[in-house]
């Protein structure tokens, strides 16, 4: 997918911007907000409860509640606060590696941006402030060079001519001997039939390539100066955090250092037995980590000589990447692990923002749980600027303050975070048939990712986003943001559901999918109903274990009130669930992985959708993703499963032949945007209830792929039978019960006509017979 280009000196990020420090906070926990001003010194913090965020001119409006809260409402000084994103692995203090006189270095090399024209670097000892020490790096076109600087001399330098091919695998090494002062320089193609893209060599091309160079002067003491693996350092900051620069982009595999320099074959043996060549001081195994249950310590890097010189990842680069020696007889790094030694590294990856705090809230016993967020305002330039820090007050286990549980999905937040649809995917527009609504956030955003991307981007490589962080201000998570295609997606969608409990008097229990995660089963424990949001696409297997104990073993019920939901097979970070991984192969999806890499770094398990794994949503909801279309939305008609006296009640009040939702915020119907629907095929139970079916969807309404296995003529909803949504009730033998309206835009018509609407009426009926005493029929 290609970037439009945009000036960028006309958007800026926000003047005032940030971002609460955890997803959900319990009564008695506390949560810190990262605030960054920039042209003015003050600003306004005020806490928040968020009822509505959709400011549709149709729909009810901006809705919020003011919360008193003396210690954290207040003026603050303000100031900017810097983002480094970029990956790389920083070495511990090694004075091993400080002193030498001469010199090997040397990585496997899988590039993913050769040409860049701007210095990559693969290992370093390097300081820009000192203006010393030395430096293994692809230059501007891609060609293996060497540099070596003392502080009070110019550089020196070796570039071998010949850049790399992009996605070829190479051993890259540089030595220098002390007795005669030269540096040499080698790469060596490794054209793996299945880790290397180019299988063949040019005419006239070379497998080998290597130059020797004499120095003027030797290395120079880099003692103090970090170590740093696909990037440099450039500035040190107060504390002492080194801030890199000139990241690589690409796979790095087996670097290691030794004190002197090797000859080739002693490089070769270094590769995979680096312990027995002599003065190997340094060799990182990023393969040490990988266990069957995914890479523990995830951000550590383990260096196996005697000198145990071990290394932290930066900004967390992709972990469990098949290496240069990876043969395709196995397709998950759970089985050979030795295959799977390489780390992909990003110049645009970001983990954590890690800005400093301004003020924090510890949330006091007995507040109610919910939405809320810290609103900062400030005057900047003569507009007053504002932003939203938003964060979730969760239930405590083990109380109950309803009976009806709202569990906010989180993780799909995750998924869509800072999300680049407007600029960067063509395939947006073509879904929707209209050109993007681009707003100014849209186009700030665009220009300035260092806040990261969402995992339906790709990096600057073109390699996709799998893993995604709280831990920056993510700008989508806002109330009162545009969607560039839809108007609302997620949070503000959800916002409709949480305005209507609000408005229709029911007090509602909050939690995450963190805390579903975190907690499982228990978390629902006491509840009689569990309502999820308009696009819970993203869960982990205890999260979707903890729905169907909740239905099958407790009688508990559940709403399902959105589109594909229950999709891609997603992992949180055991050492921080704040980061999610999501591995895309064969869905309906933005972009695929490459082959070997599906199984997730953070549990081990196969990544993909949950269909593929047995696992289909129909199973657990009755009705799972059929078709996606962003043009328009259309309506359900009841079907002779709904005047069946078991599922009758739920169409009290609702015509028989009356179009259900044909209104609403979300592109004019209550059917729309992405759509599911029953199939016992899949797993929908059989003796389930379809009591409405959407129809009249447009061209632009298509079936989705992993449902056809070979393309057809007819795929859109004006020819194709299979492009609809149905809604679907059932029960269970210990009385649990779903209800899935199988679209994400039903809760866009909640509010239609002062909440007096068809759509309305349904929920009603089937929320107050879900939390009820009587049995259901
Ligand atoms: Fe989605």
């Amino acid at each position: 997918m290609g970037r439009i280009v945009i000036n960028s000196s006309q958007y800026e990020p926000k003047p005032i911007v940030g971002y609460a420090d955890q997803v959900s906070v319990a009564p008695g926990e506390s949560v810190q907000f990262m605030v960054s001003l920039d042209g003015a010194s003050a600003f306004d913090a005020q806490l928040v409860r968020l009822i509505h965020g959709d400011l549709h001119g149709a729909g009810p409006g901006f809705k919020e509640e003011e919360i008193e809260a003396s210690g954290t409402n207040g003026t603050y000084a303000g100031f900017k606060q810097d983002t480094y994103p970029g990956s790389c692995v920083e070495i511990d203090a090694a004075p091993k590696l400080d002193a030498l006189s001469s010199l090997t270095a040397q990585v496997l090399v899988w590039p993913t941006l050769p040409d860049l024209e701007r210095e990559q670097v693969l290992m370093s000892k390097w300081d820009d402030d000192r203006g010393a020490g030395w430096s293994l790096f692809l230059t501007g076109s891609g060609e293996l060079a060497f540099r070596v600087k003392h502080a009070d001399r110019d550089a020196e330098e070796v570039v071998l001519a010949g850049g790399l091919t992009a996605t070829v695998w190479y051993l890259a090494s540089v030595s220098f001997d002390a007795k005669s002062m030269t540096v040499r320089l080698a790469t060596r193609a490794i054209r793996g039939s299945y880790s290397s893209r180019i299988l063949y060599t040019e005419p006239g091309g070379r497998n080998e390539n290597r130059t020797t160079k004499m120095l003027q002067r030797g290395l120079p003491d880099t003692a103090g100066i970090p170590t740093f693996l696909a990037a440099r350092n450039r500035i040190t900051l107060a504390g002492g955090r080194h801030v890199p620069t000139a990241h690589f982009n690409g796979k790095l595999d087996r670097p290691r250092i030794a004190g002197r320099a090797l000859t080739d074959e002693e490089i070769t043996r270094g590769v995979l037995d680096p312990n027995s060549v002599p003065g190997m001081l340094a060799a990182w195994a990023f393969e040490n980590n990988l266990t069957s249950v995914g890479v523990k310590d995830i951000t550590r890097v383990w260096d196996v000589t005697v000198n145990r010189v071990h290394g932290t990842t930066h900004n967390m680069p992709v972990r469990a990447m098949t290496g240069f020696n990876w043969d395709g007889t196995e397709y998950s790094f759970r089985h050979a692990v030795d295959q799977y030694g390489a780390i992909h590294f990003h110049d645009d990856d970001i983990s954590d923002c890690k800005w400093q705090p301004t003020t924090s809230w510890t949330v006091p016993a007995g507040t109610r749980s919910g939405v809320y967020a810290l609103r900062v305002n400030a005057l900047v330039d003569e507009t007053m600027e504002e932003d939203y820090l938003v964060f979730f007050v969760r239930q405590t286990t083990g109380t109950r303050n309803s009976r009806i549980l709202y569990i906010a999905p989180t993780a799909s937040y995750l998924a869509y975070a800072n999300d680049q649809f407007a600029a960067d995917s063509p395939f947006l527009e073509t879904l929707a048939g209209a050109v993007p609504h681009m707003g100014e956030m849209d186009l700030a955003r665009h220009q300035h990712r260092e806040f990261g991307m969402s995992c339906y981007d790709v990096h600057s490589d073109g390699s996709g986003v799998c893993y995604s962080t709280w831990l920056r201000p993510i700008l989508t998570v806002r109330p009162k943001y545009r969607h560039s295609i839809t108007r609302v997606w997620q949070f503000n969608a959800d916002m409709h559901l949480i305005d209507w409990f609000d408005r229709m008097g029911y007090q509602v229990d909050v939690i995450t999918d963190h805390d579903l995660h975190r907690e499982g089963h228990a978390l629902l424990d006491g509840y009689h109903l569990a309502v999820t949001g308009t696009h819970p696409e993203y869960y982990s297997g205890g999260m979707l274990d903890a729905l169907q104990s909740f239905v099958e073993d407790d009688g508990g019920r559940v709403m399902y009130l959105g589109g594909n939901g229950f999709y891609w097979v997603t992992g949180f970070n055991p050492e921080d669930p704040r980061i999610i991984e999501v591995r895309r192969a064969n869905g309906t999806e933005a972009w695929s992985g490459e082959p070997g890499q599906q199984h997730l770094s953070f549990t081990g398990e196969m990544g993909g959708i949950w269909r593929h794994r047995g696992r289909a949503p129909q199973k657990l909801v009755g009705t799972g993703f059929i078709a996606q279309g962003l043009d328009r939305s259309s309506y359900y008609r009841r079907n002779p499963d709904s005047f069946d006296p078991a599922a009758s009640w739920i169409m009290e009040g609702v015509g028989e032949t009356e179009r259900i939702g044909d209104f609403g915020l979300e592109q004019g119907g209550a059917a729309g945007l992405e759509l599911d629907w029953y199939d016992p095929k899949l797993g929908s139970p059989a003796w389930a209830h379809v009591v409405a079916t959407s129809e009249g969807h447009s061209r632009l309404m298509l079936e989705v792929r992993e449902n056809v296995s070979l393309t057809l003529p007819y795929m859109g909803g004006d020819l194709d039978p299979n492009v609809r949504a149905d809604i679907v009730y059932f029960k269970t033998a210990s009385d649990g019960a779903v209800f899935s309206t199988s679209s994400i835009a039903w809760c866009g018509s909640l509010s239609y006509n002062d909440y007096d609407n068809n759509v309305s009426r349904i929920m009603k009926n089937v929320v107050d017979r879900f939390v009820g005493d009587v049995p259901l029929p």
